[in-house]
């Protein structure tokens, strides 16, 4: 198997040293704009291989594209990320172009592959990718929710003082500060609700603090995040190549489901060898639904923007 990396900043090489070590495909490639710098992270990683204990073959490549030739999966990290105070809407006209620009090298060289978005605006970033591909609908993901249902993860495990890993919880909606729904009501620890250990104010504050995860960290490192957003993109390398069929949430293309067509936005999906497999409908109360409708027409609204740039 053959993943690509577009993208060598932080989360772009994070991304690929998760997949390197994890061993998901034989050969990965790590392609960036910036002269040397994919080729001297995939050394740096390949230069631990005897330390950890992988086979993994990683190349570098500055912006040659025939060496991604026949990738399996593709991820794109590649665009500007935030910094402080910005939102990450705020990158489309900078990253709307890079990322059209990739779309249109990936299906010249890998015209069967599975592409994961990670770019920011990442819901709008995800509707570029379909509409410049034309690839199947399935072949495409948004990489949003599945790091914003980790963040939810942790923000509950911080206050229920247990493992993060013990608990389920989703995230829905689009990848923005304002945008993100993470669905409380139905989060459990254990198949316990957790809405039975929380107080009214603990559970604002767990999706407040969710909603602003990446801010929050922007704030505190200066740039976006890299671990949580590069072990995200690889666990969904890992379900695609590996087949899992495991449930994350998702951006994807809507053709109805959850009352909404046309748009590109986090909803919960297996993800297997063929991409995302299958949409599953948990079943929104009318509060969940209408939070759920006002962020599709706010990401709705970033998409207009495509046709101004
Ligand atoms: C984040 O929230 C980069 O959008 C990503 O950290």
């Amino acid at each position: 198997m053959k993943v690509t990396v577009v993208g060598a900043g932080a989360v772009g090489a994070t991304c690929a040293d998760n997949i390197a070590r994890k061993e998901l495909c034989n050969e990965l490639v790590l392609l960036d704009i910036k002269e040397g710098i994919a080729e001297g992270k995939a050394q740096d990683m390949m230069q631990t291989a005897t330390l950890l204990g992988f086979d993994t073959k990683i190349v570098g490549s500055t912006n040659d594209y025939s060496k991604t030739a026949g990738s399996d999966v593709v991820v794109i990290t590649s665009g500007l990320p935030r910094k402080p105070g910005m939102t990450r809407e705020e990158l489309i006209g900078v990253n709307a172009g890079i990322v059209k620009g990739v779309c249109e090298n990936i299906l010249k060289y890998s015209p069967n592959a599975i592409i994961i978005v990670i770019s920011n605006p990442m819901d709008t970033m995800t509707y570029l990718a379909l509409q410049s591909t034309r690839l199947p609908k399935n072949r495409i993901i948004g990489m949003g929710g599945t790091l914003d249902s980790s963040r939810f993860k942790y923000q509950l495990s911080q206050h229920l003082g247990c493992s993060p890993s013990d608990l389920n919880a989703v995230v829905v909606g689009g990848h923005g500060d304002t945008t993100m729904i993470p669905l409380i009501n139905k989060a459990t620890w254990n198949s316990v609700p957790v809405t039975q250990f929380l107080s009214a104010e603990q559970q604002e504050k767990i999706v407040k603090d969710t909603m602003v995860g990446g801010a929050m960290l922007t704030a505190l490192i200066g740039t976006s995040a890299w671990y949580a957003p590069g072990a995200a993109g690889a666990a969904l390398v890992e379900s695609i190549l590996r087949d899992e069929k495991k449930l994350f949430t998702c951006c994807v293309a809507l053709d109805g489901e959850y009352g909404q067509k046309d748009i590109c936005l986090g909803v919960p999906v297996t993800i297997g060898k063929n991409g995302w497999e299958k949409i599953i409908d948990f079943g929104l109360t009318a509060d969940e639904q209408a939070a759920f409708d006002k962020s599709a027409a706010a990401v709705r609204s970033m998409n207009d923007v495509l046709a101004t740039l």
